[in-house]
């Protein structure tokens, strides 16, 4: 039943409730179709509230069975009860009474994945953002805090495993083959952080001793037969707790920490408290099933989830309008994390490559809002890369701005002062404006202004005067709602680079502010002027990527390959090396939309070459150089009128030229990089099987055979070369008897896994060209498919709809249409991920005519059904504009 009204939700509309819930005791007696919940609530009416204000609790589908106050049941007119709403009028002059709740819920039927629900057997619950109120009538809100004690009951057979949040207390057998656990959180907590788990599970344990000497009993509980490959996660869950304690001082503070990972999930984990909820896709894990990109998501994820636990559950939000200051301080955090276990380079170049991929579309498309959203009409649509990804960018600028000691100290009186509150991004900021006596009024605006900021940067060397000169000019579009923008407070690291590749230190500094080796850009437009410069240096601006901007600058294309030769920080070699690929492929795809051949710029060719052959550089950062910008990085910088079949030709034109003249030095790379000894998922190896896979690519191009990736896909002793081998076999011979038996042979050693099968699904909806949509079509009908399920249905229709621009984006309209009646389908069982995936269109307007009007069609014929989900609704209504 779909019963939301699509509500306009104002961030100005916010007000603290009449009542608070000091106290929820809950018990629930699980029946897979009829699941009774018994809730009392200790309710208290705030100061200045009286007695008339009625009690209004939220609910979405639910059923009433019984309601008492002060253990007398109320009657009729002491009360209004709907599935989404009780409200008591009835209530008792006192500033304190008990409400007793008692609704049924059936977790069967729940295909939402919110509320109580069963996935293989397993019951679980998703209460983020509003799935408390699918369990019970509660102030489902975060500002609403409560101390909580759980009663579960259930059958012993079917659910030997009873785990809720917080500390066990007791268990014990009842009659009829069931038994109990209870569990108590001291911790108070918003509703979003419940959650009860009760199945059959496999579980691995462990411990970790907190600084203070706390033990902590850890468990991962699995499905059975699966417990060997959660032994990552529980050593990557290990190493999180220990890097909290040493670098942000914070202690784990409960007695257990437990983590479950269940196959139907929406997203890739749950916070909730001491009972983090897992997509199995992030916990599982070994040689055989999971590639080093599987690892890292594992490795990110879990710690993630774990920092929550200080940013988002001891410091929770006051509402959903504040939702990056846990998503987007908690990014950061997971960010830093695997940036200290693993390459910082190689690390902050893959975050500024999914910050490019994911959210400067959102930014520059029909859906871009701010870091801090003002308004919304279904908060779920605002789980996006703006709020988490551009949310932790603006965390990095604040430590840029500040440098790390100040940064810590803000970061240290944040948790000293808002512990155990629901806080708002102004709390945030005043801490580090407080630790660090400076104004941060005009840097807030980032979490304010939506867009992409553009900096436009040109030069200026005056050889007789020894000055260098950089002008600054920043501009921002206009995004939805919002047509003027403020200028911002830009960090822009920087270095100036002497022709010994040595860095120059300039006299003097006029103009805008630098500090050290930022500078603050704060007006629209600013100088910079150096002093005591001998010759005229190279500039390496944004390095480390130091602010979420675009670039624009008229450096020379030799000042690039000198940055991409010499820059002393990576990201600038690999930004300068980026600019140089984008460029030369740019205008090969308007020779090609030409009808001509794209040029093939030899220089460039030659430095790829160069940085491969490096061998004092990370295997990891050299496969970075190697992979060219994608087919829709290239889309978005072209902006508009993009035409996917001549990206493809430019891009692949430019891989065959690397790849036929290099071939000889690459196949020689491709030996000495061969695997030896057992698999190990560490950063290096998995840097030394990036390069190697890399090479396999570009050597099968060369050699337009696809003997070599057959060899290693039959050879592979790991998911990574072997799933990199079919992607090679199946995207550049897709038509070959080697792709044919490679599939065959996955399948067959694969096919009782669905999560492994994902890699099948995906590799076979990726491949370039029109008939995907054929293969695509005939995959639905495979047995492990299934639309219900979310990772089966992004392997297939969501990897189909992203990450394969000529077969999605055919020239006919034809996958557009069959994508339209996919969200449909989605849509009537699981609104949260039709709208997840229907984001894929969001750059429509940008394609080429033909495309556009095609597009524009399916979007049309969304909008145009009747009975659509507030979730998709509000997406394609944004998306049409
Ligand atoms: N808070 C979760 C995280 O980022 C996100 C999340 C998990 C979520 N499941 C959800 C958000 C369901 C909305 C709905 O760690
Ligand atoms: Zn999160």
């Amino acid at each position: 039943m779909r019963t939301d009204t699509g509500q306009l939700f104002r961030l100005e509309d916010y007000r603290p409730t009449d009542y608070l819930i000091p106290q929820t005791s809950l018990a629930f007696d699980l029946h897979p179709e009829k699941t009774i919940v018994r809730a009392v609530l200790s309710i208290e009416r705030r100061e200045g509230t009286d007695a008339s204000q009625p009690l209004v609790l939220d609910g979405d589908d639910l059923k009433l069975v019984a309601l008492s106050v002060n253990g007398v049941a109320l009657g009729d007119n002491g009360y209004q009860a709907t599935p989404e709403r009780l409200e008591i009028t009835q209530l008792p002059e006192e500033k304190r009474f008990t409400v007793e709740i008692v609704t049924e819920i059936n977790p069967m039927t729940n295909r939402q994945l919110m509320g109580l629900y069963r996935s293989s057997g397993v019951y679980c619950t998703q209460c983020e953002a509003e799935g408390f109120r699918r369990i019970t009538y509660f102030l489902d809100r975060p500002d609403v805090l409560s101390v909580y004690t759980v009663r579960i009951e259930a059958s012993k057979a079917e659910a030997p495993v009873l785990l809720s949040n917080g500390n066990p207390v007791e268990t014990g057998d009842l009659p009829g083959g069931r038994h109990f656990a209870v569990w108590d959180d001291p911790h108070p907590k918003p509703s979003y952080l419940f959650a009860l788990v009760a199945g059959s599970l496999g579980h691995i344990a462990d411990s970790f001793t907190t600084r203070s000497g706390r033990k902590v009993d850890l468990a991962i509980y699995v499905e059975h037969g699966k417990e060997p490959r959660a032994l990552y996660a529980m050593d990557a869950l290990k190493r999180s707790m220990k890097w909290d304690e040493d670098v942000f001082g914070r202690e784990y503070d409960l007695d257990v920490f437990n983590v479950v990972a269940v196959s139907d999930f929406n997203m890739g984990a749950m916070e909730n408290k001491g009972l983090n909820v897992f997509n199995d896709k992030y916990v599982l894990a070994d040689a055989e099933t999971a590639t080093d990109a599987d690892y890292a998501g594992i490795e990110a994820v879990i710690a993630h989830e774990y920092f929550h636990n200080w940013t988002g559950n001891r410091i929770t939000c006051r509402d959903w309008f504040q939702l990056c200051l846990k998503e987007g301080l908690t990014v950061f955090r997971d960010h830093e994390f695997s940036a200290d276990q693993r390459s910082r380079a190689v690390k902050r170049i893959a975050e500024v490559k999914t910050l490019k991929a994911h959210q400067f579309p959102e930014d520059a498309g029909p859906l871009a809002h701010p870091v801090r959203p003002r308004q919304y009409r279904e908060i779920n649509n605002f789980y996006t890369a703006t709020v988490y990804e551009k949310g932790s960018e603006v965390v990095r600028m604040i430590r840029t701005i500040l440098g790390p000691d100040l940064f810590r100290k803000g970061m240290d009186l944040y948790f000293e002062r808002h512990d155990g509150d629901a806080a708002t991004i102004e709390d945030f900021v005043r801490v580090f404006e407080e630790a660090s006596g400076r104004d941060l009024s005009q840097f807030a605006l980032w979490y304010e202004q939506a867009g992409t900021p553009n900096l436009s940067v040109s030069y200026d060397y005056d050889a007789a005067e020894k000055t260098f000169t950089i002008e600054l000019e920043q501009s921002m579009k206009a995004t939805p709602g919002q047509s003027r923008k403020k200028p911002m407070h830009i960090p822009v690291k920087f270095g100036l680079i002497g022709s010994d590749g040595k860095e120059i230190a300039p006299e003097t500094t006029a103009g805008a502010e630098v500090i050290a080796d930022v500078i603050h850009l704060r007006q629209r437009k600013e100088t910079v002027r150096f002093t005591g410069i001998t010759e005229r240096p190279v500039p390496s601006l944004l390095r480390g990527f130091s602010a979420p901007v675009t670039l624009a600058s008229e450096l020379p294309r030799d000042d690039l390959m000198f940055l991409a030769l010499n820059d002393s920080d990576p990201v600038g070699r690999w930004q300068a090396l980026t600019k140089l690929l984008t460029g030369t492929l740019i205008a090969g795809v308007k020779r090609v939309r030409g009808g001509k051949m794209p040029v093939i710029d030899s220089d460039i060719v030659d430095l790829v070459g160069r940085i491969t052959a490096d061998e004092t550089l990370d295997a990891a950062f050299r496969a970075l150089c190697l992979t060219l910008p994608g087919e829709s990085d290239i889309a978005r910088e072209i902006g508009n009128n993009i035409d996917p079949d001549a990206v493809l030709a430019s891009r692949d034109a430019l891989i065959k030229a690397i790849a036929e003249t290099h071939a000889g030095l690459f196949a020689a790379l491709y030996d000495t990089l061969v695997n030896t000894g057992e698999f190990s998922p560490d950063a290096a190896s998995a840097g030394r099987r990036a390069l190697r896979n890399s090479l396999l690519d570009y050597l099968s191009v060369a050699e337009a055979s696809p003997s070599r990736a057959a060899a290693q896909y039959r050879a592979a002793d790991n998911m990574t070369d072997r799933a990199a081998a079919l992607g090679v076999l199946v995207h550049r011979f897709g038509d070959s008897e080697s792709a044919a038996e490679a599939l065959a042979a996955f399948e067959k050693r694969f096919g009782g896994d669905p999560l492994v099968m994902d890699k099948w699904f995906i590799v076979q909806a990726t491949r370039p060209g029109p008939k995907s949509l054929d293969t695509v079509q005939a995959l639905m009908q495979h047995r492990l498919f299934s639309l219900d399920n979310p990772n089966r249905a992004r392997a297939l229709i969501g990897a189909f709809a992203t990450a394969n621009q000529t077969g999605f984006n055919r020239a006919d309209g034809a996958a557009y249409r069959f994508f339209a009646d996919a969200i449909l389908k989605i849509d009537g069982e699981n609104p949260q991920l039709a709208a997840r995936l229907l984001t894929a269109l969001r750059s429509w307007r940008s394609l080429e005519a033909g495309r556009r009007e095609h597009a524009r069609a399916a979007l049309a014929q969304i909008a145009a059904t009747e009975k659509l989900s507030t979730d998709v609704k509000d997406i394609v209504e944004r998306t049409l504009g």
